[in-house]
């Protein structure tokens, strides 16, 4: 008998943004899974990608002066780095340039078109480019949405021509909407609507969490309109086949990746097998998605499938956001925390566990340093890390080096585990990762418990290595393994590391979880820390200096906070300069911007470095001393890799004056210094020539 099959996907990740905590939190999810179905014996296929067509990266591409190739082979670097750093075991990785990508859209479109569900007609309505997106009246007039999923792409082909009255803005960005007439391919949505109810009442349930379900099952039952599915004059893109002039429509592009990955389209025999064993035969095709793109995966995906007679998905999952300072964490939003930062300070395992412990799976959840920090320091530091360093110390001096000479069979931690490897597996086949991570932690806490029970420190000294002080290690030792193997989905490297300090091998299968499994006598390595302790204070003041400001205040590449301004939730960015359009889309920092008036409204001044001294117990922050004319200033700066104290004196810099101070790591920074901050160390900003300190900069 085959193995049951297991399909898993993340989105495809535009390449007009580095990845940011929000991407890799979806490629986290999607791994944690693949790994544990491998562990439960499934044949396991998982794909990850690059969405690399349309205006948004054309445009992006051309602000930075390369091709749209150039800067997709770039970001597609860096996702790269990013699978060695976080151990993501995907199987393959879609690139849509790619023409075997192109091959399946065309594959897909041909079949669209053999069900008689193409057509050209005049597509006229109010376009917003950045969304590349067509909105209609209605949802121009509504309330900010939460990208374009959450506003839809329908085309509003029946207005008779431009609507006079104001100005209309995008939901999304807050900026104008042009009127555009364009002739385009449609697709008839509209015939798939009672398709589509009937599969969202199918069992088993394919679209989750159920409140999502709702919530698309009435935008569909609320009546479908065709869809455009090309675009006139758009350069960067599939050709519409059969349609000169026309650029496949970057949804119907991307959406096809999960197809054309696995060979739809070609003759090659193995693509065929592969489509055939994962897509056409297979048992489970799982979607993994932000909420924002739900729309686009349980609505026209399906109803592309439906019309070319594929198979659809047996499962649509939509998660919720990772937030920060109360707002999705985004480009635009200017909020964004990039992961490489967080891999080299606590390392890859610990940020795959923050992330699965810490958000309840299908709802919101909000980052902060210090959420991160605490979960290092108390769960995996202390948890985890003292409990395996604890049995392992004890059992190599009790017996010479190696695991004790005996195993038990009978004591109540074996309950203890039966019960926390039944929950675990419980939650992850519900997908709850916090869940399941609670119930290993259960597991680790009774295992505590039971050792301060029976004290075998003192044991040790009152009866050597007895087979009672035998038994008691063991059982530590075995209750840790049973907790080392849960976590090999979620921390796959620090949980081998767990197993081999206590001289256990690392199953290939989750069976290994039940109790009896570590080896009597084995060599044990003496113990390394496992998850060094990070210094909170430190570590939380310097983050702050991380934190890119809003795209309005300082597009890409333009001049950062050096220092930030507040001491409080983490926001360098005065609220003043904060982009007026809530919530917009990553990559398009036109949207929100302020008046000459809010800008003069930041005080900068040229300021001379008479000091400079390290912040001590920081790697990062120096403490300068800085000459205005007519006060002297102490500005903490975050740019000790980047700068040696001794080379900064005499050196002018661009000061910002009127900030609140702020505190960090027990120095008052009174202002701060201005710095070109891209992806690498932060270049500060100096006068041409020099100037009398305290000069106005304007
Ligand atoms: N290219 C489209 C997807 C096409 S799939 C056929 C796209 N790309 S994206 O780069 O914007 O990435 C979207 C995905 O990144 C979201 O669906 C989500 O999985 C993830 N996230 C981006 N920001 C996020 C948060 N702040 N929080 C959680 N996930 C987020 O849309």
């Amino acid at each position: 008998m085959r193995n049951q099959t297991y399909f898993i996907t993340t989105p495809i990740y535009y390449v007009n943004d580095l990845p940011h905590i929000g991407h890799i939190f979806t490629t986290t999810v999607c791994d944690a899974l693949a790994r544990y179905h491998r562990l439960l014996g499934e044949d396991v296929r998982f794909l990850t990608g690059t969405d690399e067509h349309g205006q948004n990266i054309e445009r992006a591409a051309k602000r930075e002066g390369v091709s749209p190739l150039e800067l997709a082979d770039r970001v597609v670097g860096r996702y790269r780095e990013l699978r060695e750093k976080l151990d993501f075991s995907y199987d393959d990785f879609v690139r849509t340039t790619e023409e075997r990508h192109e091959r399946g859209v065309r594959e897909l479109i041909r079949r669209l078109d053999a069900a008689g569900d193409l057509y050209t007609a005049v597509h006229e309505g109010w376009y917003c480019s950045p969304c590349e997106t067509f909105y209609t009246e209605k949802e121009l007039a509504g309330a900010p949405g939460g990208g374009p999923g959450a506003t839809g792409g329908e085309p509003s082909r029946h207005s008779p021509g431009a609507p006079g009255g104001p100005d209309r803005r995008c939901p999304v960005h807050g900026t104008a909407v042009e009127w555009k007439s364009e002739e385009n391919v449609f697709f008839r949505l509209s015939r798939y609507q009672q398709p589509l109810l009937d599969w969202y009442d199918g069992r088993p349930q394919p679209v989750h969490p159920a409140s999502r379900l709702n919530e698309v099952r009435s935008f569909v039952a609320g009546g479908l309109r065709d869809l455009s599915v090309s675009r006139a004059n758009l350069e960067w893109g599939i050709p519409f086949p059969g349609r000169p002039g026309q650029t496949v429509y970057v949804w119907l592009d991307a959406l096809t990746n999960y197809v054309s990955a696995l060979g739809l389209g070609s003759d090659r025999a193995e693509d065929a097998d592969l489509y055939r064993r994962f897509w056409a035969e297979g048992d489970v095709r799982l979607h993994m998605m932000g909420k924002d793109i739900l729309r686009f995966h349980a609505v026209y995906w399906p109803a592309f499938l439906m019309s070319a007679r594929l198979p659809l998905p047996t499962a649509v999952w939509a998660h919720g956001w990772w937030q920060r300072d109360g707002r999705k964490v985004s480009k635009s939003a200017g909020n964004v925390v990039r992961p490489d930062e967080l891999v080299e300070r606590f390392g890859g395992d610990s940020l795959r566990y923050f992330l699965l412990r810490e958000m309840a799976f299908g709802q919101d959840a909000s980052f902060s340093d210090e959420a991160v920090i605490d979960r290092h320091n108390n769960d995996l530091a202390n948890d985890l890390g003292n409990t395996v360093s604890r049995v392992v110390t004890l059992s190599r001096s009790a017996f010479g080096g190696r695991s004790p000479y005996q195993s038990c069979g009978d004591n109540p931690l074996i309950e203890v585990a039966a019960r926390a490897a039944a929950d675990y597996r419980a939650a992850m086949d519900d997908l709850a990762f916090q869940r399941a991570l609670e119930s290993l932690w259960r597991l680790l806490a009774e295992t505590n418990q039971y050792l301060v029970a029976h004290a075998p420190w003192k044991l040790i000294k009152t009866e050597g290595p007895s087979p009672r002080l035998a038994r008691v290690l063991w059982n530590g030792l075995e209750a840790t393994r049973i907790v080392a193997i849960g976590l090999l989905p979620i921390m796959p490297r620090a949980a081998a590391k767990v197993l081999r300090a206590i001289g256990a091998a690392v199953p290939q299968r989750l069976d290994a979880m039940t109790w009896g499994g570590t080896p009597v006598g084995a060599e044990l390595p003496p113990p390394a820390p496992l998850f060094p302790r990070i210094d909170k204070e430190a570590y939380v003041a310097e983050a702050k200096l991380s934190v890119s400001p809003p795209t309005a205040a300082a597009p890409e590449g333009g001049p950062a906070a050096a220092a930030p301004p507040t001491a409080g939730a983490g926001a360098p960015a005065p609220s003043t300069l904060a982009p007026s359009a809530a919530g917009a889309v990553a990559g398009h920092g036109e949207g929100g911007r302020i008046s000459i008036d809010r800008f003069r409204q930041v005080r900068l001044r040229i300021g001379t470095v008479r000091a400079a001294e390290p912040v001590p117990k920081s790697k990062k922050l120096l403490k300068l001393t800085v000459d205005l004319g007519d006060e002297t200033r102490t500005v903490v700066a975050g740019i000790a890799l980047a700068y040696r104290p001794e080379d900064l004196a005499g050196k002018q810099v661009v000061v910002v004056t009127n900030l609140e101070p702020a505190t960090l790591m027990g120095v008052e920074s009174q202002g701060m210094v201005l710095a070109a901050s891209g992806d690498g160390a932060p270049v500060l900003l100096h006068p041409g020539a020099a100037v009398p300190a305290g000069t106005e900069v304007r």
